[in-house]
């Protein structure tokens, strides 16, 4: 008889269990334990960098200005279609704008590649704009932080064109020139973009020089001390200017040992190693390397750095962003870093809601220990993540929502990248000329060459490619999406005529609209030094796409949960709903949470 009932009753929530996934909204009852910090880790969390700065508790915005907006009908971003926005940001609640480089370059990998780091750009404007720009921002209120290219600049800047006629001669002595042994390069290294770190140095055929990234970004030899000296000149001289402070590129990598000794070949077959593994062995001497710069350009400014630190390791990130680090902070790269260790693209293991959330709920608790990291969702160098790591019910506007609400209250500096807060989804690529990115081509060729057919290898490239986060902003469901006049230098989005600005603007429950709610509540008095220095405390979850977690000071604890499974959940949570959507309700006790849902809940008065 009990046998029998037992029986039935592992039945029925078997059948309902299947049901449940079936009918969303049936939810599934889940399982939460919230993790154990120790008393250290909660005392360090509590006191980040002891005292307070000028850009905690802000939010950060990236724009990436190719393709942000075009001014003057040519198809290319620039810095009056910025200017044009400022009001936009604003209203976004944006504090900080980083702003990728808008220098001189011949564009190779879209300014990333700078040939003159004191001209702007001229597709982008003139110094007059950008001092227009400056004074824009800083009349709202805002702060500007530009791009810090200096682990590399681009062979067409004069000291390297100078350099390149005479190997031996003073300004070879900017980069790394080394002669080959026996017409093969100085070391096996790889360069992060393909093929070797090594190029010859025409007309002087022994000769190499050292670019970690494309041949057309020679790297800088930072060992070189009237190197660094015109280093501190042109960063002053922006910071002078009034700018808050830089992103600073690729920075890791100037670290080398410059006998270029070579390291074992890696699991790629073609008998070289990737250049990384040289930065993440030396990444232990970048925070000497680093002193003179921030204490003769950075300190003096009071000027915010987050450092682009990729190969970073536990022991070292104390001198790199802590109390005395040599950069106000860094991104988490910690998901990120899933990808990059592979040989490509055609490599990557499936993204899911469960790495999303295991990798920064790590990054998160590592930070807390250390200072302030810079949560990132999306930047210029990846997909978007509402296509990369949400299941496909929710590569939507709701699945953008519940994503967002994750984000926004994570530790640290969050920078939102431009498209993400009308939740931009990746572009629907469709054969290889459509794509601009170099690596786009690099890769395609790399899938191929690791066995991949052509459809599989375009395939990819699209899902992974750059070039997603790279399309232009989606104004308007207008000609080219408001963006411009012009045909634009890459494809605009495919949804463009529903997924834009515009029509977010008048729907109260749009990506956009929800994403001015969460900062907005994040910046909320009543909240601000919850959601800046409370500690981070990570649930772990019994499904595997629910993302929880607590951030708790001395008076106020705050839970922060979205439900990114593609089925309803019923989770043992309670308190003040201050923020919710997707249909999220308090029944018995229990909060209901439909597929692609999210909620903020609060209590106060924690002892
Ligand atoms: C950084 C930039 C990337 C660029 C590379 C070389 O990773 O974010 O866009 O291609 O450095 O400068
Ligand atoms: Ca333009």
């Amino acid at each position: 008889m009990r046998k029998t009932s037992v029986l039935t009753a592992a039945l029925t929530a078997a059948l309902c269990h299947n049901a449940a996934l079936a009918a969303t909204q049936t939810p599934l009852e889940i399982k939460l334990t919230e993790t154990v910090l120790s008393s250290e880790s909660v005392t360090k969390a509590l006191r980040p960098l002891q005292k307070k700065q000028w850009w905690h508790g802000k939010v950060a915005y990236q724009i990436y200005p190719r393709s942000f907006k075009d001014s003057n009908g040519d198809g290319i971003g620039d810095l009056k279609g910025i200017i044009s926005k400022l009001d936009y940001l604003k209203a976004l609640g944006v504090d900080i704008i980083w702003l990728s480089p808008v220098y001189a370059s011949p564009m190779v990998d879209n300014g990333y590649d700078i040939s003159d780091y004191r001209k702007i750009n001229p597709e982008f404007g003139t110094m007059e704009d950008f001092d227009e720009l400056l004074a824009g921002i800083k009349a709202r209120g805002m702060h500007l932080i530009m791009d810090l290219v200096i682990n590399h600049c681009s062979s067409e800047h004069a000291l390297f064109k100078k350099a390149l006629k005479d190997p031996e001669g003073p300004e070879a002595k900017y980069f790394y020139f080394k002669k080959g042994q026996n017409g093969t390069p100085p070391d096996n290294l790889r360069s992060y973009f393909g093929g070797s770190v090594w190029e010859k140095v025409p007309d002087h055929e022994d000769y190499y020089y050292l670019h970690y990234f494309a041949k057309e970004q020679p790297d800088l030899n930072w060992y070189n001390p009237d190197l660094r000296e015109r280093i501190y000149s042109m960063v002053n001289f922006w910071l002078d200017k009034g700018v808050d402070g830089f992103r600073i590129d690729a920075i890791m990598n100037i670290a080398k040992d410059t006998t270029f000794p070579g390291r074992p070949p890696d699991l790629v077959g073609d008998g070289m190693a990737d250049a990384k593994v040289m930065t993440a062995l030396h990444a232990g001497e970048v925070p000497a390397m680093l002193k003179e710069f921030r204490d003769r350009c950075i300190k003096p400014h009071d000027a915010l750095t987050v450092g682009e630190a990729f190969g970073l390791n536990e022991q070292i990130l104390p001198e790199i962003y802590g109390q005395d680090g040599i950069f106000s902070s860094v991104f988490d790269f910690t998901v990120r870093e899933v990808f990059e260790k592979e040989p490509g693209y055609y490599s990557y293991p499936k993204a899911s809601v469960k790495l999303y959330r295991d990798s920064n709920f790590k990054g998160q608790l590592d930070a807390q220990n250390t200072g302030f990291a810079s949560p990132i969702t999306e930047n210029h160098d990846e997909p978007r993540a509402v296509s990369f790591y949400l299941p496909e019910s929710l590569q939507n506007a709701k699945g953008a929502k519940a994503l967002a609400t994750a984000f926004m209250f994570m530790r640290g500096l969050p920078f939102i990248y431009q498209g993400q807060e009308i939740g931009m989804t990746n572009t629907a690529f469709k054969s290889m000329d459509e794509f601009r990115d170099l690596v786009a081509t690099e890769e395609y060729q790399k899938a191929l060459d690791f066995g991949l057919k052509k459809d599989e290898a375009l395939k990819a490239v699209a899902l992974n490619s750059r070039d997603n986060a790279r399309t232009p902003m989606l104004w308007s469901d207008e000609k080219n999406a408001g963006f411009s006049d012009a045909a634009p230098w890459i494809r605009i989005h495919q949804d463009y005529k529903t997924l834009n600005v515009q029509n977010e603007e008048l729907d109260p429950q749009s990506t956009l609209n929800n994403y001015r709610k969460l900062v907005q509540l994040r910046k909320d008095p009543a909240y601000a030094d919850l959601f800046t220095y409370g500690v981070f405390i990570p649930y772990e979850s019994s499904d595997d796409s629910f993302i929880a977690y607590k951030r708790k000071n001395m008076q106020q604890e705050a839970v922060i949960c979205s439900n990114l499974a593609e089925h309803a959940l019923l989770a043992p949570l309670s308190g003040k709903v201050i923020y919710e959507t997707g249909g999220v309700k308090i029944e018995d006790g229990k909060l209901f949470m439909p597929s692609g849902s999210a909620a903020v809940l609060v209590s106060d008065s924690v002892k």
